[in-house]
């Protein structure tokens, strides 16, 4: 059956790429690299990272784009469906001795009319100390640094989690290959993931970076953006620690 924007999206793909051919006078030799490659990356499970590296942010920011609220970012290749449900106090499932600083990720959830919005859920996923993601890396416990939570009746949440390091992407895939051609490294800078649901606004996807970490100037997946980059603050002062029943120093981010 005929679909109206699927022949205007990808009729109109065609055009432009007819269109770029010309102009770089394409040849057989390399359309076969570009048709092999795209073959390559299903055969090696990395279909999505290839696209997600080199097109995903584009349309997160053609959906920020006169939009209020916080922005979204790139959902990325790792998300799963299904993550743990958390009981509170909230604490992401991890190993008894999970490398890495503590941190506590708190805030508030509210609309964009600044009204909170209670029992939102909020689905959080990120990488370990080591850069792995659990469900991904086989040496990583299943669901590991991956669960959902809720927001209280102010629509504020607090979940206890570690601060994740950067991620290096499989150099030695065919995505990896691409980006060593193009002179690029294959590290994203050290982000936390979140969704968030509420049936009052739906759902968003974003990513929270650091301030001041490693690849914020040269993601490899070139999706860092203003407003999604806060401070980790380290916190060691004893009341700080009881009012959070913590015995050693920890980060929050604001
Ligand atoms: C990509 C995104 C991520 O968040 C990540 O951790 C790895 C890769 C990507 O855009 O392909
Ligand atoms: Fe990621």
């Amino acid at each position: 059956m005929p679909n109206a924007r699927a022949q205007e999206l990808v009729e109109g793909l065609q055009k432009t790429i007819f269109e770029f051919m010309r102009e770089h006078k394409v040849t057989h030799d390399e359309y076969r690299v570009a048709t092999d490659l795209l073959a390559e990356t299903i055969q090696a499970g990395e279909q999505s990272l290839l696209y997600d590296i080199f097109f995903e942010a584009e349309v997160t920011d053609i959906a920020n784009t006169g939009r209020d609220g916080s922005p979204e970012a790139i959902e990325g290749p790792f998300y799963l469906p299904g993550a743990p449900e958390l009981e509170a106090p909230f604490m992401l499932t991890q190993r008894a001795d999970e490398k890495g600083d503590v941190l506590l990720f708190m805030g508030r959830v509210t609309d964009t009319a600044g009204r909170p919005l209670a029992d939102a859920e909020i689905d959080l996923w990120h990488a370990d100390a080591d850069g792995r993601y659990s469900n991904i890396d086989p040496s990583v416990p299943a669901w590991n640094l991956r669960g959902r939570f809720r927001t209280d009746a102010e629509g504020r949440y607090k979940v206890r989690t570690i601060v994740p390091q950067s991620y290096e992407i499989p150099k030695c895939g065919p995505t990896g290959r691409v980006l060593d051609a193009l002179g690029r490294h294959c590290f994203r800078p050290a982000h936390l993931h979140v969704k968030i649901r509420h049936p009052d606004v739906g759902e968003m996807t974003s990513q929270i970076y650091f301030k001041g970490g490693r690849y914020l100037e040269s993601d490899s997946a070139n999706a860092v953006r203003d407003g999604l980059i806060a401070e980790l603050i380290r916190h060691e002062r004893d009341e700080d620690l009881a009012a959070h029943n913590l015995d050693k120093p920890y980060f929050d981010v604001t």
